[in-house]
């Protein structure tokens, strides 16, 4: 009897019980009705003397109680997690994660960017540190020209070509002198000048240019083309091409939208035919190519399609302003 109490005592304590199942196991093994150790060593109680029967009884009796003592004490670890689990209720909404919203410029960017590679224009970028050539020279702006007045530069370095661009126009002459035709590229980005800071202007700015160079290119293609982007953005609205003067572009336009009836002809881009001696300037044959190209201001666009009043307000970076726009884009 004595070896079998060991004995019993050892395998309790080494019994490992991982899982549910191991628990019932345990208790099978030890306390199961028909079968269990514990419960045959309290049957074979009944075969010996009274007297030792008392001492026995006792130390089975412990056994026994290290066996539930062990049982509790699984218990007791897994069931808490195991409330958790049953308790947890898969219809309480998740926590939110808070995300950042784009800001509105990025908004129409991507917008226009979108909308021009559906209609298979390429988007690329140029530098916004430029040099006279790209920027002026080469769009038929010589140095003597009043249209550089139109654009305050700014320099880099003193007697130097290097300027911040001032256009996105730019990027026509970079991508051109690069590439054979055809070809019709867009290109978003930032340009400077200096001007005074003010709700309508900023030294710093957002452009949109776009140009189509191939065969046959009419003022047809480029009055579908601007339709095209005007109406996604605004919808149905009435358009107006004005003549207007570039010196990259001939004919040139300007295109007003008339937008709601309080503010009447709003003027959102220009554009025109490039110019054939821009296209001799990066040896692009004018007699057999011919081309379209617009620019338009991203902040511009924006103030009208938010309805917003200062340009300003784009660039303060007012958390309770930028949260308000949602987008897909
Ligand atoms: N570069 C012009 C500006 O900054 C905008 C522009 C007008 C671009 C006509 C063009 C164009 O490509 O054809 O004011």
């Amino acid at each position: 009897m004595n070896n079998k109490i060991d004995q019993t005592k050892e395998e309790i304590k080494y019994f490992h019980i991982k899982t549910y199942n191991d628990l019932e196991l345990f208790r099978i093994k030890f306390l199961g009705k028909k079968k269990g150790i514990i419960t045959n060593l309290f049957k074979e109680l009944k075969k010996i003397s009274i007297y030792k029967r008392k001492i026995y009884g006792k130390t089975i009796n412990e056994l026994k109680k290290e066996v539930k003592n062990k049982i509790k004490i699984f218990h007791e670890k897994n069931d808490i997690q195991n409330d958790k689990i049953l308790n947890f209720d898969p219809t309480i909404p998740g926590k939110s994660i808070e995300i950042g919203s784009r800001h509105p410029l990025s908004i129409i960017k991507n917008k226009i960017i979108d909308l021009f590679g559906k209609i298979g224009f390429l988007h690329v970028d140029g530098p916004e540190i430029e040099d006279d050539w790209h920027n002026f020279t080469a769009l038929n702006i010589p140095i003597s020209h009043p249209a550089r007045d139109m654009q305050d530069t700014f320099f880099l370095c003193k007697n130097s070509d290097i300027l911040l661009r001032t256009h996105t126009s730019s990027v026509q002459i970079r991508y051109m002198k690069k590439h054979s035709p055809p070809f019709r590229v867009l290109s978003v980005g930032k340009v400077y000048r200096n001007e005074t800071i003010s709700s309508r202007s900023n030294f710093m700015f957002h452009q949109a240019e776009g140009f189509y160079i191939d065969k046959k290119v009419s003022f047809y293609d480029l009055k579908q083309t601007i339709h095209y982007l005007i109406t996604s953005l605004f919808g149905e609205v009435k358009i107006r091409f004005r003549p207007s003067y570039f010196p990259f572009t001939e004919p040139s336009a300007e295109v007003d939208i008339y937008y709601n009836n309080n503010s009447g002809w709003i003027e959102i881009m220009g554009c025109g035919m490039i110019d054939p001696q821009v296209l001799k300037n990066v040896n692009i044959d004018s007699e057999i190519y011919s081309g379209f190209a617009f620019g338009l201001g991203i902040e511009r666009l924006s103030l009208i399609i938010y309805q917003m009043k200062d340009i300003r307000i784009y660039f303060d970076n007012d958390i309770r302003f930028l949260k308000q726009f949602k987008s897909e884009f």
